[in-house]
């Protein structure tokens, strides 16, 4: 792919590295471009990054309208080395497609997906956050373009990439433990539906609960299944426990949960991690008894922006709650949140392939 880069004057752009002083956050700052390219006549095409600005769309523009819009979200870290790299985005790019294919958007090419994230990485290398635990957060997505007010699949489409330099999650490691609403009132997804996706629609829908999640005192919701039995996601992570032997359980990826990439590190990294980790449909009634029993002694979840959430406590919509272990952030936890960070920072052997360097071409 030959991308046009129609850059900023070099006296507009950040010349120095940036090295911020107080909290940089999450998400809040972005860089001085964006990567976009154009779906139109069948094929993905004009590649170029250009600076980071408004996108003019018709107000008709299916996105709007009917919510033909998907996303990713990745991380890159900066090494000892200096350099930056990016982790395992092809599996983003991979779920890209299997968005794409849920709401009926066209693929676009995997490894072009990847090149594009680099090359403005390339370009905006200097906004990677000096600080301790930051990345540069990369926001991958499409949007419907076509002016049509018929219910369809639209026949253009941006891809955009845009970046926003992050601060550290956790100020001293996995520091805090959560309490989830579980929730018999709101549904993620069902079955059929578009759940397996990173669909924007699957991020509105969600608003309600998380209002009502906060007016319980707790951070999120714990979703289950349409049915009410069956254990499914923590608002946007996997949910994931940890058994009294010490073996890590993941529920079983279905159309209704998204396969986090997150989860299926973990899953790659039992050995690593030194337990068993699997993934099992969770019963909601045996995982409440287990918790209860002593059997289950640690929970949380798993995603991209935290790596893990940890869970003190569940709270129920009749106000009982169930503490998990003592309440506090258990050893597995902190274990699983060291290996993966250190391999995310080049600290410990990751597999080959999962870090990718961002080769520096001067531009
Ligand atoms: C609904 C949902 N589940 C799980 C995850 C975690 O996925 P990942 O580990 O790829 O960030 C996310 C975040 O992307 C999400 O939005």
């Amino acid at each position: 792919m030959k991308i046009d880069y129609q850059l900023k004057a070099a006296s507009e752009r950040r010349s120095e590295p940036f090295a911020p002083e107080g909290e940089v956050g999450f998400g809040r700052l972005r860089t001085d471009h964006m990567f976009l390219m154009d779906y139109r006549d069948g094929v993905w095409q004009d590649p170029r990054i250009v600076p980071y600005g408004s996108i003019s769309m018709m107000p008709g523009a299916m996105c709007i309208h009917y919510g033909q819009s998907i996303f990713e979200g990745a991380k890159a870290f900066k090494h000892d080395d200096g350099e930056i790299y990016t982790f395992r985005l092809d599996k983003n790019a991979e779920r890209m497609n299997n968005s794409a294919d849920i709401v009926c958007i066209p693929n676009l090419d995997e490894n072009l997906q990847q090149q594009a994230i680099h090359a403005l990485i390339d370009v905006d290398r200097l906004w990677f956050p000096e600080q301790d635990g930051a990345c540069l957060y990369v926001r991958p997505f499409i949007f419907a373009t076509e002016d049509r007010l018929s219910v369809s699949p639209s026949q253009a489409y941006t891809f955009c990439v845009m970046l926003s330099p992050s601060g550290a999650y956790y100020k001293a490691g996995t520091d805090k433990a959560i309490r989830l609403l579980i929730t018999k009132k709101f549904h993620r997804a069902v079955s059929g539906g578009t759940g397996a996706s990173k669909a924007a629609g699957n991020y509105s829908a969600s608003l309600r609960a998380a209002k009502e999640a906060a007016e319980y005192g707790a951070a999120q919701v714990l979703y289950l299944d349409s049915t009410n039995t069956q254990l499914e996601e923590v608002g946007a992570m996997n949910h994931f426990h940890v058994r009294k032997d010490g073996s890590i359980v993941i529920p079983k990826f279905t159309d209704t949960i998204l396969k986090s990439i997150t989860s299926l590190t973990i899953l790659e990294l039992g050995e690593v991690l030194g337990c068993e980790v699997r993934q099992e449909t969770v019963m909601l009634n045996q995982f409440i008894a287990d918790i209860e029993s002593g059997e289950i002694i640690e929970a949380g979840g798993f995603g991209t922006a935290a790596v893990v959430s940890p869970v003190g406590s569940y709270i129920f919509e009749d106000g009982r709650i169930v503490t998990v272990g003592d309440g506090k952030v258990g050893k597995h936890i902190k274990n699983i949140y060291q290996v993966f960070t250190d391999m995310q920072l080049g600290k410990r052997t990751a597999p080959n392939g999962w870090l990718q360097q961002v080769k520096q071409t001067g531009v």
